[in-house]
């Protein structure tokens, strides 16, 4: 008889392609996936520690998983992802009824500790980093999967130490992947029916740039650009001190590269942006934002701002705000500081009171919405290219699809659509979508 497993991911990007990762691994031993812990023989949480509030909810939900382990004790419950990373063993000691630990670099040893829990009971921890070769050696073979836009890494970890930041601590040094390899996965994925691809790593810019004989990202993005049968072209995320005028150009010289950029700004206060160790300035960063818009005026820019750095003053705050709404952001996510261990950041003392925090996050949350609901109204009565990905899930006989400025568009029209790009007049502007009408050729 078929085991089952029952998977939940949290976090970024990185984690989702992971997961893919899992499942192949996973269907390897004889699992098939399904959609609820209860019916699961082994359940798996592929867990992000970036916020104190992500890292929290993994022992919420693994408390969910007790009552279904009460009735049936040989259930097998891991943990794996960036919390794993981070505390490894301890996991273990803290929740009894968690059987593995597995970090992010050991995916590839899931099976065998699967194994080990289920012949002899043994429960097991690994979160050991792995040296660059070895690594080089386990990028993913994933199996196809039947979607039209997919995800590529081109690199794992990140040398940055922003001071906040853990995913340095938990993901290790950066790496890139060779290009030939990139390239290969791209051509297979297209070939399998994949029509947008989105380059990943936590800081695409800096790809290559510590092989000599390697392609730069911008390079790389040419070669992928050329690929025949790609229709879009995407990339996340972006370093604002890592993009070079060359990867700027590529807004203007390449037909299917979205125009679009996610570019953290993080604060717009020179002092906190020094502090957070960003190597940037807002001057800096303004200079980039002008060059990205005159390459390509269609361009639409997202961001991922903090509020309540340590000691973030009110001057420094609005230096924040001004940044904001000189750019004119048509989305940004926007978090409250919240200190990890290990990080730089966390060794900074902090006299700010969290009411005041509060309320600058909400002052901040009330700017952008009125910018990024201002820019979204520019495509009202556009006719807009829209990739279609799939049947909307909220009313019978909708598709839905992006924009290149990666707006999400539903629209009434055929499946048969799925996988084009296809002509849509706007016809409402929502908070976080547009509807559409299909233009009939
Ligand atoms: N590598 C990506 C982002 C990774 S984390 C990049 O550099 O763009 C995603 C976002 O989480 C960051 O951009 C940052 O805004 C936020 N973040 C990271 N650490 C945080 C912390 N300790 N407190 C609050 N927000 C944090
Ligand atoms: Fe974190 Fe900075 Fe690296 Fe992004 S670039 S993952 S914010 S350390
Ligand atoms: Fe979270 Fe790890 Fe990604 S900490 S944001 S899942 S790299």
């Amino acid at each position: 008889m078929n085991k089952a497993f029952y998977l939940e991911t949290f976090g970024c990007q990185m984690n989702v392609v992971d997961s893919e990762q899992i499942v192949d691994l996973l269907e390897g031993i004889g699992y098939a996936q399904v959609d609820a812990a209860d019916k699961a023989d082994l359940v798996l949480l592929n867990t992000c520690s970036v916020r104190d509030k992500a890292e929290r909810k993994v022992y919420g939900h693994l408390g969910r998983f007790k009552p279904i382990k009460d009735q049936k004790p040989e259930l097998i419950i891991g943990v794996g992802g960036c919390v794993a990373q981070q505390e490894g063993e301890q996991m273990l000691e803290k929740v009894s009824y968690l059987d593995l630990v597995f970090g992010t670099h050991n995916i590839h040893r899931l099976p065998e500790l699967v194994q080990q829990v289920e012949e002899k009971r043994q429960r097991g921890a690994v979160t050991n980093f792995l040296e660059r070769e070895t690594r080089l050696n386990l990028f993913p073979e994933r199996t196809s999967k039947d979607s039209v836009t997919r995800f590529v890494t081109v690199m794992q970890g990140c040398d940055n130490f922003c001071s906040y930041c853990i995913v340095p601590h938990v993901r290790g040094r950066e790496i890139s992947r060779p290009s030939q390899d990139i390239i290969a996965e791209v051509t297979a994925l297209v070939g399998e029916g994949a029509c947008e691809i989105t380059l990943l790593g936590q800081n695409v810019n800096s790809y290559g740039i510590k092989d000599a004989d390697e392609l730069t990202f911008a390079q790389l993005l040419h070669q992928v650009n050329s690929i025949a049968g790609l229709q879009r072209l995407r990339f996340a995320t972006s370093h604002p001190k890592d993009l070079t005028d060359e990867l700027i150009d590529c807004f203007a010289d390449l037909d299917k590269l979205c125009q679009h950029i996610h570019l953290p700004l993080q604060s717009g206060s020179d002092r906190i942006l020094k502090l957070m160790n960003r190597g940037y300035t807002a001057s800096d960063y303004l200079k980039k934002v002008e060059r990205l818009k005159k390459k390509c005026s269609q361009i639409r820019l997202t961001s991922d701002i903090i509020v309540g750095f340590p000691n973030e003053t009110e001057k420094d705050f609005e230096a924040t705000l001004d940044l904001v709404k000189q750019v004119g952001y048509a989305d940004a996510f926007t978090f409250l500081y919240s200190p990890r261990v290990e990080t730089a950041a966390a060794k900074m003392q902090d006299h700010q009171s969290g009411v005041q925090k509060q309320q600058r996050f909400e002052r901040l949350l009330e700017v952008q919405h009125e910018i990024s609901a201002a820019i979204w109204q520019k495509d009202d009565g556009q006719m807009l290219s829209v990739l279609v990905e799939g049947e909307s899930k909220q009313a019978q006989g909708q598709l839905f699809g992006r924009t290149t400025s990666n707006r999400i568009v539903n629209f009434t029209g055929s499946s048969a659509l799925i996988g084009q790009v296809v002509p849509v007049k706007i016809v409402k502007v929502h908070r976080n979508s547009h509807l559409g009408e299909l233009v009939e050729p």
